[in-house]
């Protein structure tokens, strides 16, 4: 059976978070160890991030060893995934500029993510206009994805009009160049729901570093403290013996994502399980105190292992740099060589291919 490449990306914006980690972070760190994967790419996508950051590059720049750091804390392990910087793969920006002949301009702005971004981002507003590199990124997406020949790509939901574009370039080059170099990609999405889509600490659909409502993976214990002492639960519940509602309530929430039976008998063992927990405090005499604590524990359990990892590499920068220079290196030859492929494809081999010289000899030739 063929083997499956795997590449998936982050906008290097700001530090990951717990909604980063249950979306897709996690399954990550399942996936680098499967062996039906031949390849597994990560790459940091800072070219996608200054489309819309255009005026803030230092914001990128101090953001790349912060992704990169987040990567390694939660075990992802440069032995199994290539991690790779966006930028440094001169490749990507060639097979953008031969896949956009095949968009069209109506085509991009119909992208349901790209209409809602133009919209957050004020581009619709007569004043700023919509960069044309951002209308673009859909298809330097494609080349992404494309370049690496991935055929599992790792994302959330709000990424599925990018895999179909992508989809659409792959059908497009193939049949207009009568090839079959480019592979179709699959978006591999988390199964749960709510893991697709975190919500914040305030109780508002998502977690989000411009909502100021996140969990950072990088948070330390005080800080994590704070934040979890100080989540949405439920307004009317102000004594301890008020019945309390489960829906709409964070704590709950993330318990629902996080708490497994056996964290109970360590950290809270009057309960077996979530769903004696929830009736206590849907009947009353349950206080958020307690219910905080526990998600407290819960959640450091899982964070400090990785803050230990973090401070490990925050010691050796040096490393960390090195992952992403060597990871680079590896991934500019795998894109170097499907540029050429493409290139092939579409004749545009002049110098190595025997026949180029051999056709336009003819034309000449018939004449003498
Ligand atoms: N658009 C993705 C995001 O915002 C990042 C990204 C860039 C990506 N290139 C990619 C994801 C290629 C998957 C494959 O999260």
């Amino acid at each position: 059976m063929k083997k499956q490449t795997i590449l998936t990306a982050d906008r290097p914006t700001g530090k990951l978070h717990l909604g980063h980690y249950v979306g897709s972070l996690k399954q990550r760190v399942m996936l680098q160890n499967k062996e039906e994967y031949d390849n597994f790419f990560i790459m940091i996508a800072d070219i996608q991030a200054l489309t819309d950051n255009y005026g803030t590059p230092k914001k990128i720049r101090d953001n790349i060893l912060e992704v990169m750091l987040d990567y390694l804390s939660i075990g992802l392990d440069p032995q199994n995934v290539t991690f790779f910087i966006q930028s440094q793969i001169d490749a990507l920006s060639d097979l953008t500029t031969y896949y956009m002949n095949l968009v069209t301009l109506s085509r991009l702005l119909r992208n349901p993510t790209v209409k809602s971004e133009i919209k957050q981002r004020g581009f619709d507003n007569e004043k700023k206009g919509i960069p044309v590199g951002f209308a673009n990124y859909p298809i330097s997406q494609a080349a992404d994805i494309t370049a690496f020949k991935a055929t599992i790509v790792p994302v959330g939901d709000d990424q599925l009009p990018m895999l179909e574009q992508t989809r659409e370039i792959v059908k497009s080059f193939n049949s207009t160049y009568n090839t079959d170099v480019l592979l179709t990609p699959e978006a591999l999405i988390p199964e749960n729901k709510i893991c697709s889509r975190l919500p914040g600490l305030d109780g508002n659909a998502k977690m989000s570093k411009s909502l100021n409502n996140c969990i950072y993976l990088s948070d330390d214990y005080e800080t994590l403290k704070q934040k979890v002492y100080n989540m949405y639960t439920d307004p009317n519940h102000i004594k301890v013996s008020d019945p309390g509602q489960i829906e709409g309530n964070m704590v709950f929430t993330y318990l629902d994502v996080f708490c497994q039976d056996e964290h109970f008998s360590k950290y809270l063992n009057e309960y077996q399980n979530l769903d004696e927990l929830k009736k206590h405090y849907q009947q009353g005499g349950l206080g958020d105190m307690k219910i905080k604590k526990f998600l407290l524990n819960i959640l450091d359990e899982l964070l400090s292992p990785m803050r230990e990892k973090r401070n490990y590499y925050e010691q050796h920068l040096d490393e960390v740099l090195n992952i992403l220079k060597e990871g680079s290196l590896y991934a500019n030859q795998v894109a170097n060589n499907t540029l050429q492929e493409v290139k092939n494809a579409m004749g545009l081999d002049y110098f190595n291919n025997s026949d180029f010289l051999k056709e336009q000899q003819k034309k000449y030739q018939s004449q003498n």
